[in-house]
């Protein structure tokens, strides 16, 4: 394997993509040992694409008949300790061995790209929702995300995602392989962009709702049951919240608010240089070029 070292982060190369080296044994626990069942929702994003809106609308919408809206576990949990991520939560230094009993359906995330996912879940029934952002506004999300444990700056944040060996990068990579796959099997993997979750979310949850099987009737629809869901899970609300840290993943350890920061479209034309954008803008031009994946941010 390869090892990249900026002078704050170092990556390694894993089955063609770039991993913090601590990560890899958990992915190689998960690709070995997870049983998917048809019913799973894996939410796979790559980082700071919007996978904490996804988590929070996918358990809300999956819950809606168990818990009312004023009493759902999203009120006092972070969207992160509701749906774990296989690699930092579940195979973190262990293989945990209680994942059968978790109420039905159960949902997962990861951030691993699609050619590493265990062969169950390729093989099983089991739906994937991807979420994917704009490779600036993920750059400047992401930057802002780190500096807090890790003094990285800006250029170097953006020079990693030049060279693709940004975590679980490349970026492009990570992205083609979902959208292909969306492509070639849409009842497997619904491919969001978030952008279209924030121009017109009311659609985007529809689809949404009737990938995962648990479409929304016309009655809940004229009741404003959409609406309701938005308002649960948008930023403003989501951050304010006065979570419980008990939780065991990752997230206890951070402040709820880190999670939700601006969550605009287009951010990034604050932070980069038109000679930086236009230089990434080419090498996003070369590699996602002929696919049919693009970004609108124009509105
Ligand atoms: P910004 O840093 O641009 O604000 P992830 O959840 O994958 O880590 O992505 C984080 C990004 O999603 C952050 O973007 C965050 O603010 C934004 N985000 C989090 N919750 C959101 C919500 N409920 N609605 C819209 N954007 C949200």
């Amino acid at each position: 394997s390869q090892t990249q070292n900026s002078p704050k982060f170092s990556t390694d190369l894993f089955q063609g993509f770039w991993h913090r080296p601590s990560l890899i044994p958990n992915i190689i626990a998960f690709q070995k040992h997870f049983q998917a069942h048809d019913n799973d929702i894996v939410i796979a994003s790559k980082p700071k694409s919007g996978t904490t809106w996804l988590k929070s609308l996918v358990f809300t919408i999956v819950n809606r008949t168990r818990y009312s809206l004023s009493n759902t576990p999203l009120n006092t949990s972070n969207p992160h300790d509701l749906v774990p991520c296989f690699e930092y939560d579940l195979y973190k230094n262990q293989v945990p061995n209680n994942l059968t009993s978790i109420s039905t359906p159960r949902l997962f995330s990861t951030h691993i790209p699609y050619s590493s996912l265990p062969e169950s879940i390729k093989l099983s029934d089991c739906r994937i929702v991807y979420i994917a952002r704009n490779p600036f506004d993920v750059i400047v999300s992401l930057w802002h995300f780190l500096k807090l444990p890790k003094p990285i700056t800006l250029e170097e944040c953006y020079e990693m995602f030049c060279r693709g060996e940004e975590p679980f990068g490349p970026y492009w990579d990570h992205v083609l392989e979902y959208w292909k796959e969306s492509l070639e099997r849409p009842n497997k993997v619904l491919f969001i962009k978030y952008e279209d979750m924030k121009e017109d979310p009311n659609s985007i949850i529809k689809n949404l709702a009737d990938f995962i099987g648990f479409p929304i009737s016309m009655e809940e629809e004229e009741m404003g049951i959409i609406e309701d869901i938005l308002e649960l899970c948008s930023l403003e609300n989501l951050k304010n919240l006065k979570v419980n840290k008990e939780g065991k993943n990752r997230y206890s350890t951070r402040e709820n608010k880190t999670y939700f920061r601006k969550g605009e479209v287009g951010d990034y034309v604050n932070y980069f240089s038109p000679s930086s954008i236009q230089r990434f803008s080419k090498i996003i031009e070369e590699k996602l070029g002929g696919s049919g994946l693009t970004f609108n941010m124009s509105y």
